[in-house]
This record gives C-alpha cells, structure tokens and sequence, in this order.
C-alpha cells in the first residue's frame, strides 16, 4: 500500500453509493459496533425541516459490523468528509478482511453528540418516518431498500435493518391496496 493510500469502511449508503475513485475494495468488517438507522439526514435523504433517517454506528460490546471497504488515495477523504458532514467524523479503527488479515482504516460515525442525531425508536416510527422522508440524494425508502439489497449481495444478515425493511415493505403494499 503507498503511504498516500487510505482504506475506508463502508456500512451504509457507502457500501452502495460508490461515487469517488478507489485503488481496490473488499468485504470487510470492523469490531464492537451495529448498524442503526438513529442518525438524521438534513442534506441527503431528508431536508433541514424534514430530516430522513440514516445509519450510524452505536457502540456494542461483541457486536460486528459488515459492509465494504475501499483503498483510496488521501484526496478522495475531502469528498467524503464533505459528503458525511451532516454529524459525521472520521474514527480511525481496525478493519478486518475476509482472508483474515487486518488494517488501520477510518469510518464516519455519527454519535449521539452531533445536533443533527435522532437515537433510537420504536421499529415501526422508525419504518414510517423512513417511508414519508426525501430529500436531494432521493427517498428515504431507496436509502433503507438499496443497503438491505447490498447486505443481501454481501450475505450479511442484519437484522435491524431486515425488519426495518420489512415494515416499510408492509406498508408500502397496505398504502397500494
Ligand atoms: C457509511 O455509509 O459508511 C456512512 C453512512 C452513510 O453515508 O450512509
């Protein structure tokens, strides 16, 4: 790897929205954290008088998280931090690869301490504020739909965000009907 190279693992819209040059990518995963729809989105999958629903990381003891990383060169961070700005920060921690070696990497997380953080909530309002949201990157129903699609594609089971897209799902035939 040249010194000017970074990896960066993906957990959410970056394991789908691959829109920035990268070296080389791989299933990876990182320790300790889950996927959760707790964080608001005011510039992406809703508006800053509407925010959507997207996924941060809370801290779980055992837990692992699975999505995608990516080897990209320095500059590429820039575009990235300013795409994750709304309450996320680069944490550096370890990555590990399906063929069981490890490396230094950042990921965006978004804690509980950014203005722009929701936290938790009943399944169901969470399905249903994620099914009335929008905002300049698309519905906040692509947001959920797509990452569940790619989970599938990686054959990661997650369960938070399978019944988050079953509720919405449901709904989505019930609101049809
Ligand atoms: C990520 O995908 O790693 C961060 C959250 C997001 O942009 O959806």
């Amino acid at each position: 790897m040249t010194s000017t190279s970074q990896w960066v693992f993906g957990y959410g819209s970056l394991i789908y929205k691959v829109d920035f040059p990268y070296l080389e990518s791989q299933p990876a995963s990182i320790c300790g954290w889950v996927r959760r729809f707790w964080q608001g989105s005011h510039d992406h999958r809703g508006l800053p008088e509407a925010p959507g629903r997207v996924v941060t990381l809370a801290p779980q003891a055992d837990a692992v998280c699975h999505g995608m990383a990516y080897r990209v060169e320095e500059d590429v961070l820039a575009h990235l931090d300013f795409r994750e700005k709304d309450g996320y920060q680069r944490v550096v921690t370890a990555l590990q690869f399906a063929d069981g070696h490890q490396q230094q990497g950042i990921v965006y997380i978004a804690t509980e301490h950014n203005a722009a953080y929701l936290g938790d909530a009943p399944l169901s309002e969470i399905a249903a504020h994620i099914q009335r949201s929008a905002g300049p990157s698309g519905s906040n129903q692509d947001y959920l739909l797509r990452l569940a699609e790619s989970l599938r594609q990686l054959a990661v089971y997650d369960e938070h965000v399978f019944e988050l897209e079953a509720l919405l799902l449901s709904e989505t035939s019930q609101t049809v009907s």
